[in-house]
């Protein structure tokens, strides 16, 4: 089978599109034929084993896994002996190690069944944003019908997502983005858009019970600026992820938390199938569609994360696996 590959730390040249061994599940495992994966910033951090912190788990001189991709959706070919829930032929989506590949074996609990009227590609858009999303609106800020959340980064990946999830757990919502992105983000719910060109979001008028931030563009004092008193802020992206920037924002975190009733911190989310059960009933119902920018094929794996590395993707990008 063919599955892009890596042994080396480095831009997306270092990427190579291989024949290797189709995989062999274990007994808790099921063997997917991948239909269709997505791409994630986290993707890029493995690739090029950066910040040096990845590394840690990644391996410090070269990747010790050499396999891409953790977000999929395909069909079930075989299971092993102790995965229940699934047979051949079932439609899944979730979390793996190497989804940029024809076929992955992976946990079966780490798979859920993939609703009807969902397509591959909008199955496979939505692991890693999803459990993002919902483990800081619901878990982490505990968010309320009517409360005002902001969106900073709100039409990329994880920011689509978050807007929709967000209406559909009834908040009134505020998107940031630029201007070539005001009109999608608005028709995707948002109640407020902010085009970051003309407006900064830490100087307006209106507050916020909840910010999730996937740019990490102002200083914290500035965003609590537009926090509601037992409001909260989360830092989900877009910093250097260097490990001084990161210690520094906890430590800036947890110091002012002694004097305010707003909860600041980091987010760092799991991978849960939970998660991928409620994001499920979510698009089942209609409540969230995936929004998709680019798709690539196998092949195109580099060319899909030279793309994501640029910062401005509009929504997921896919790879589709023929
Ligand atoms: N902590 C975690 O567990 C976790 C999980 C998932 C993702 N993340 C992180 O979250 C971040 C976003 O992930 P993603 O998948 O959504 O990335 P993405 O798809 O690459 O989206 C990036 C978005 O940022 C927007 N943007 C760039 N500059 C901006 C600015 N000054 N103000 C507002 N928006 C701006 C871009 O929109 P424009 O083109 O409109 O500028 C683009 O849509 C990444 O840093 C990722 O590493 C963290």
């Amino acid at each position: 089978m063919k599955a892009i590959v890596y042994d080396t730390y480095g831009p997306p040249d270092v990427l190579r599109c291989d024949e290797i061994e189709k995989p062999i599940p274990t007994d808790d495992e099921v063997l997917v034929r991948v239909r269709a994966a997505s791409v994630n910033p986290i993707d890029w951090h493995f690739m090029r084993g950066a910040p040096y912190v990845v590394r840690m788990m990644l391996g410090w001189r070269k990747p010790k896994v050499t396999r891409l991709g953790v977000d999929v959706a395909g069909e079930v070919e075989a299971v092993g002996r102790n995965v229940t829930e699934f047979e051949a032929g079932d439609e899944a989506f979730g979390s793996c190690r190497g989804a940029f590949a024809e076929y992955v074996c992976t946990a079966g609990s780490a798979l859920v069944r993939k609703p009807g009227g969902v397509s591959f590609e909008q199955a496979a858009a939505v692991p890693v944003a999803a459990c993002t999303v919902l483990q800081c609106l619901r878990d982490r800020a505990r968010l309320q019908v009517g409360q005002q959340v902001l969106i900073n980064g709100a039409s990329g990946g994880v920011g689509t997502l978050a807007v929709q999830v967000a209406k559909a757990f009834g908040a009134e919502v505020t998107g940031v983005c630029s201007t070539r992105n005001v009109d999608m983000v608005g028709s995707l719910g948002a109640d407020h858009v902010i085009d970051y060109a003309r407006e900064d979001f830490t100087t307006g008028g209106r507050r916020y019970d909840v910010i999730l931030d996937l740019v990490t563009n102002h200083s914290l004092s500035a965003c609590r600026r537009v926090l509601n008193p037992g409001g909260t802020y989360l830092m989900i992206g877009g910093a250097d992820y260097r490990l001084l920037s990161l210690v520094s924002v906890m430590i800036q975190s947890a110091a002012l938390s002694w004097f305010t009733s707003q909860t600041l911190g980091l987010m760092l989310a799991k991978l849960s199938k939970q998660d991928f059960v409620a994001i499920a009933a979510l698009m089942e119902a209609g409540k969230v569609t995936p929004v998709i920018d680019r798709r690539y094929a196998l092949a195109e794996v580099p060319d899909a994360i030279r793309y994501l590395e640029e910062g401005h993707a509009r929504g997921k990008v896919i790879i589709t696996v023929e």
